[in-house]
């Protein structure tokens, strides 16, 4: 299924809010579109995420009148707001990093039409890289699985969460085309429910097996003996491995040391975030207490009632067994395997980022 697309009247995005109900598409025609989709989940997945604000970038470029003030102005204020729709996914701000340095190198030098161009070429580029590392990273991160594998999972990390093919579920798709998937255990993912409703219609779309449980019975089928490893996404992962990722994550993680079980962070490089030191130092995005209290409008508990809603929680990096990329699989310790990638898909650092503009 494609999760979204770009022409000349704007960006089309599959609203992820109304799966698995409705297969819906929404355009967007402003950056205020652009940045509402992603407040309101209509587009997440931090991959995701990162090349619809590229697109957001372009179209926003596109759509430039001289009454606005002057182009970079303009930009400014289109990356700015896109900016500060999610704080916890490093992938947009790699994506908005890459589109400003391409903006300040074709400003002097082009039309607008020009610039307008080469910002679309910009994100076109970083949708097809993306789709291209998470089968790279499918590929590598299948070979860790035995055949009969019972894989554990939370949110969604699949071809919906990205321009397509997934990191946790690429690389369970690249292990099922292998026939190496015996079942896939989905945590539904409270409050958001990423895992249940779209991690068990992605998989089922694919046939893959997938069992879907609430987020509190992880425990139990561990020790029954069910799982055999957890592959999650990530949202950040920090200098030292340290891995942001949908709130639930860590528990999973902690579980999986307490029964002896393999736990993978599947990741592309744009997610590594070399400039952040340990996972204490990434904002943990907190989403309205709404979320919690009702479903849909219908309500669960008092109205009002006081409620904690961080989206995301940090897996601390000697949880991780491994942390597998589209450059193979990372093993600990993550401050020297991690370092190795600066540079390469990974946001730059503050005095390359200097250099560069
Ligand atoms: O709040 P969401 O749905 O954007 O959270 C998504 C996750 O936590 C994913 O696991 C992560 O972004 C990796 S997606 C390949």
């Amino acid at each position: 299924m494609k999760t979204l697309d770009f022409d000349n009247d704007g960006i089309v995005i599959l609203d992820q809010s109304l799966l698995p109900d409705k297969v819906e598409y929404v355009r967007c025609r402003t950056i205020a579109d652009v940045a509402g989709a992603i407040k309101n989940l209509k587009v997440r997945g931090a991959p995701l995420i990162g090349v619809t604000a590229a697109f957001g970038l372009a179209m926003a470029l596109a759509a430039y009148e001289n009454s606005q003030g002057t182009m970079p102005e303009h930009f400014e204020r289109a990356r700015a707001q896109l900016a500060s729709t999610r704080p916890t996914a490093v992938n947009l701000f790699w994506a908005l990093e890459r589109m400003e340095r391409v903006f300040k190198e074709a400003y002097n030098n082009g039309s607008r039409e020009q610039i307008g161009k080469l910002l679309k070429d910009e994100a076109s580029k970083m949708f097809a890289e993306d789709v291209a590392a998470n089968q790279a990273l499918g590929e590598n991160g299948q070979e860790l699985l035995a055949a009969g594998s019972r894989i554990m999972t939370i949110c969604n990390a699949g071809a919906l969460a990205t321009c397509g093919y997934g990191t946790a579920l690429g690389v369970i798709r690249a292990a099922a085309r292998r026939s190496k998937i015996n079942r896939v255990w989905a945590c539904e993912t409270r409050p958001v429910l990423q895992g249940a409703r779209l991690t068990v219609w992605e998989l089922a779309e694919d046939r893959i097996p997938v069992t879907l449980i609430c987020d509190n019975m992880a425990a139990y089928v561990m020790q029954l003996g069910q799982v055999d490893a957890v592959i999650v996404g990530a949202d950040r992962i920090a200098a030292n491995g340290d891995t942001a990722n949908k709130i639930g994550t860590y528990g999973l993680a902690v579980l999986a040391a307490y029964h002896r079980l393999p736990f993978y962070v599947a990741a592309p490089l744009s997610t590594l975030d070399l400039q952040t030191r340990a996972g204490s130092d990434i904002p943990v995005e907190e989403r309205s207490g709404d979320e919690i209290r009702q479903y849909r409008g219908a309500q669960f508990t008092v109205p009002g009632a006081d409620v904690f809603n961080p989206a995301f929680d940090i897996t601390p990096q000697h949880l991780i067994s491994g942390i597998i990329t589209e450059k193979g699989v990372l093993r600990p310790p993550y401050l020297e395997t991690l370092n190795k990638y600066q540079g390469s898909g990974n946001r730059c650092s503050a005095s390359q980022r200097e250099n560069q503009f």
